[in-house]
């Protein structure tokens, strides 16, 4: 999972909330694993245009994320299940669960789970892994099933030793101007680690993902066209 693009996506989709009158938007973001890239970029940045943010993890990276937005007003970190959600329905103008749902037990049913806490106008977006995707992460953790059993230091020494080749030959490419990209060998790293460590990993289609927007009463699907994954954002009747 390349974050960099993952944050682009993001704030293309967050940028019909700047259409709203500034500082009555509430938010709502689902699964925030406490990395830079998420918590102090993206929620910072929003501190000013929105009137309340609510981050949800079920993991101690709520702790982490809620250190790290102590400081600002807006925003809430609870530590909690998505798929049992403790806020009420109807209360968000965006829901924005990117890159979680499809590592839960049954990435439909947190769909269902998040999909109602969206008032009427407001938007749900959601990032997951598409079917049509390979990759060399994706194709370890097909190889490696139960990865996410080993303890997380040798799952870290397992996810550096397989980055060592990749980097190599992501260096190739570079020097050959095949590619335009700049690796770093600690994030192919990151991207094992991501692939390897969660106990579940689903991938979808877009047909699959539209039926799951329609039947709980969203329309204007927007797809990104910036992923080869599934980055989609609709709008609740
Ligand atoms: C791959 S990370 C992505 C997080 C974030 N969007 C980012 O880019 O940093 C997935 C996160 O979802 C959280 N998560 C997984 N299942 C969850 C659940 N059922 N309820 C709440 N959080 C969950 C994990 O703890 C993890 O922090």
């Amino acid at each position: 999972m390349k974050a960099s693009l993952l944050r682009t996506e993001t704030i293309r989709a967050g940028n019909n909330l700047r259409k709203k009158p500034p500082g009555r938007a509430a938010r709502f973001s689902a699964g925030i694993r406490a990395r830079r890239s998420c918590v102090a970029a993206r929620l910072h940045d929003s501190r000013r245009r929105v009137r309340l943010i609510v981050g949800v993890d079920f993991s101690e990276s709520a702790r982490l994320a809620f250190e790290r937005c102590r400081e600002l007003p807006n925003v809430h970190i609870i530590q909690a299940d998505l798929s049992r959600p403790p806020l009420a329905p109807r209360a968000f103008d965006l829901i924005w669960s990117e890159g979680v749902i499809h590592h839960t037990p049954d990435t439909q049913q947190s769909f269902s789970s998040l999909a109602p806490l969206a008032k009427a106008g407001g938007k749900l977006y959601i990032w997951i892994y598409s079917k049509k995707v390979s990759s060399p992460y994706r194709l370890a953790r097909k190889l490696l099933r139960k990865s996410y059993l080993l303890p997380q230091p040798a799952l870290y020494a397992l996810a550096w030793t397989l980055a060592l080749p990749l980097h190599a030959a992501n260096k190739i490419r570079e020097a050959l101007r095949a590619t335009k990209i700049h690796h770093r060998l600690a994030s192919t790293a990151y991207s094992f680690y991501d692939v390897l460590s969660p106990e579940f990993m689903h991938s979808h289609s877009r047909s699959e993902v539209t039926e799951w927007f329609r039947s709980h009463g969203y329309e204007q699907l927007h797809f990104s066209g910036e992923t080869s994954d599934i980055a989609v954002c609709g709008t609740k009747q």
